[in-house]
């Protein structure tokens, strides 16, 4: 991957992925094989959308390599609030920066601003589009908990607006694994998304009852309904609240099941859940520096 963008995760092969894997661990077991070796590569952080977890593992990570970060600020505090497009802003930073982590509202918005710019553009969200990285750091902790193969995993909640569930898919169709997609159903997943997952060879099972597969997942990753793509609040609030895990939903459950979220939540995991073995999305926010410090240290 090493100078390429990162925009989208049927980019990634099992090779790339394993490799991007393998080496988080190794940094995971021993920071200080990763630590000094960027020293003198500034990563420009560019986020049009909040974020709490990708642009502060995004920062960590280039730090604990021993580079630094530019951060644009918000589109309040940067030109963005004057009217300067996408395209100028990107060309601008590349300037300033070797690599650029970008969110932005708009599906395709990363794959647009590789197109103006030389230095690699990392995709850290676009719209209802992808999240490739968060898809990194899903899949380490999908590794370390239950491994990659021989795996049955529940993906529920937004399917239709959740960019980190569009990225998770495509990528598990890399590996051994038997895919539920659980939703309301105005909240399926695209009909591209499940076009391509046919087309890689994945057989895709829809729910809208979570309880009757529960019992048979190794893996239940849990999403929140994306309110904020609504077009209308009426829609969102016909659908709030329809899946809530918590601890007696729990109680029959393989002993092992992971529970995971790509966080924020809302209210879709109740705070009895974290008292569980099964509360896992601390830990997954967590990988989220190695993972990160693997995937620059590849791509720079
Ligand atoms: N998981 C995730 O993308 O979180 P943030 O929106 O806080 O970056």
């Amino acid at each position: 991957m090493r100078h390429n963008h990162l925009i989208n995760a049927k980019q990634l092969s099992r090779g790339d992925i394993e490799s991007v894997l393998d080496r988080a661990a190794e940094i995971e077991a021993d920071p200080q094989t990763a630590f000094g070796t960027h020293s003198n590569t500034i990563l420009g952080l560019l986020f049009f959308e909040p974020s709490t977890r990708t642009k502060m593992s995004f920062d960590a990570a280039m730090k604990r390599l021993g580079g630094s970060t530019i951060d644009m600020g918000s589109t309040e505090s940067s030109s963005v609030k004057k009217g300067e497009s996408l395209a100028d802003t990107v060309r601008v930073i590349e300037g300033y920066a070797d690599a650029l982590v970008l969110r932005h509202p708009s599906e395709g918005a990363a794959k647009l601003a590789s197109e103006f710019v030389d230095v690699p553009v990392i995709n850290a969200g676009d719209g209802a589009g992808q999240h490739p990285t968060q898809t990194l750091l899903d899949l380490y902790t999908i590794r370390e908990n239950a491994g990659l193969d021989d795996l049955t995993i529940g993906i529920a909640g937004d399917l239709k607006y959740g960019r980190t569930v569009h990225s998770l898919a495509h990528a598990l169709t890399n590996f051994d694994v038997e895919q539920h997609f659980i939703s309301p159903e105005s909240l399926r997943l695209p009909r591209s998304v499940r076009y391509d997952l046919r087309e890689s060879g994945a057989v895709v099972h829809e729910h809208t009852d979570l309880e009757t597969i529960l019992e048979t997942l190794d893996v239940l990753y849990v999403t929140r309904i994306q309110r904020e793509r609504f077009p209308d609040e009426n829609e969102y609030q016909q659908v709030a609240g329809e899946y809530q895990i918590d601890a007696t939903l729990l109680d029959s459950v393989n002993e092992d099941l992971a529970v995971m979220h790509p966080l924020p939540r809302v209210d879709e995991i109740t705070p009895d859940v974290d008292q569980t073995d099964h509360a896992t999305y601390f830990q997954q926010a967590h990988n989220g520096v190695p993972v990160r410090m693997a995937l620059l240290d590849q791509m720079l």
